[in-house]
């Protein structure tokens, strides 16, 4: 089965994606986090440079857009067909209630027919292949069919579906028996989404035999940055490359230009899932989000790695 590396807002910077790409690989495609422009199409400068082709020539990058209209979906398409890419993923998934308001992300499913409006202009103009990442409902799942009718109108790169409705939040379990029964109504190839936190999760959430064109790893990846390594086959993760990776990533967020606290900001983002691969650290863990300037961050992180305390086996969970 193949898989991609989700969009991560805060997380699966390019600087992520690159050193994830070399440190563990095993992952097909990575999606950038969201891109939000605004009516006229212009975003923010750190946007367009998390999707810029120089930065991110070792992996193959989706680019993904939040909008709740045509026009800055086809004119930031358009842009990004110039620089090189084929497919634009189009959000339908955040549940964030200031998104929501602004019938964004998740929110466009409010207005079935807004939707199918704007999709329809974005299929009919956008010059590059348009894929969706979708939840299946706002309230319950059970919206989920009549979300797919208006989808099928549209010729889809591909549907990435997170299994849960927007009320969920990352929270709720996974609909996996009303993910399964719509994808016999799915013309394109589909791609599953949500709580694969561990090697054994595909088999035990009953996605072996379904017909999938992919998994895509979220949370569990980044808490676990070896799992797309592990389910591809090779090896599980060991704590010297973890701690190889994680004094990567902090030397090329200060090589980027990051101050000391914006690059430990950026790190303690990751360690609230990484840390779930270090059960019983409590003194260690604490000392390391408490760190105030980077001397002390990298002592810290230095002790929790050498703690004994990792264990390979401990799985992100909610
Ligand atoms: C911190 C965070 C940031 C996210 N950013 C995005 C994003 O930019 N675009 C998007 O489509 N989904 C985003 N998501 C949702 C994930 O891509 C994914 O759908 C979700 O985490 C469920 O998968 P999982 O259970 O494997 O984590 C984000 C989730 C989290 C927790």
């Amino acid at each position: 089965m193949k898989l991609s590396f989700a969009p991560m807002e805060g997380i699966s910077s390019y600087i992520y994606r690159s050193l994830h790409a070399r440190f563990f690989g095993g992952v097909e495609e990575y999606f950038a986090p969201f891109i939000a422009p605004d009516g006229n199409g212009s975003f923010k400068a750190s946007s367009l440079r998390d999707i810029l082709p120089e930065n991110n020539r070792d992996i193959n990058l989706v680019p993904q857009l939040l909008v709740n209209w045509p026009e800055p979906f086809i004119h930031v398409a358009g842009e990004l067909a110039a620089m090189g890419y084929r497919e634009v993923n189009l959000n339908i998934g955040c549940p964030s209630a200031t998104v929501v308001a602004k019938h964004k992300g998740s929110g466009m499913l409010l207005d079935l027919a807004g939707l199918d409006a704007c999709l329809n202009e974005i299929f009919s103009r956008s010059v590059p292949a348009v894929s969706i990442k979708t939840r299946m409902g706002m309230e319950t799942t059970e919206e989920f069919p009549g979300i797919l009718e208006i989808y099928k109108k549209y010729p889809l790169k591909r549907l990435i579906i997170h299994a849960r409705a927007r009320s969920g939040m990352y929270k709720s379990s996974v609909d996996v028996p009303g993910f399964l029964s719509a994808l016999g109504d799915c013309p394109w190839p589909v791609w599953y989404n949500g709580d694969i936190f561990s090697p054994s999760s595909p088999e035990e959430l009953g996605l072996t035999e379904a017909p999938l064109a992919g998994l895509m790893l979220g949370r569990g990846a980044v808490a676990d940055p070896a799992l797309s390594r592990v389910l591809s086959g090779g090896p599980v993760l060991d704590v010297l490359e973890l701690e190889a990776f994680h004094d990567a990533l902090l030397e090329a967020y200060l090589e980027a230009g990051y101050d000391g606290r914006a690059a430990m900001a950026r790190l303690k983002e990751l360690w609230f899932y990484m840390l779930y691969k270090f059960p019983d650290s409590r003194r260690e863990s604490k000392a390391l989000l408490k760190s105030q300037n980077l001397p002390d961050y990298r002592s810290a992180a230095s002790a929790l790695f050498r703690s004994g305390k990792f264990s390979p086996e401990c799985s992100f969970s909610q």
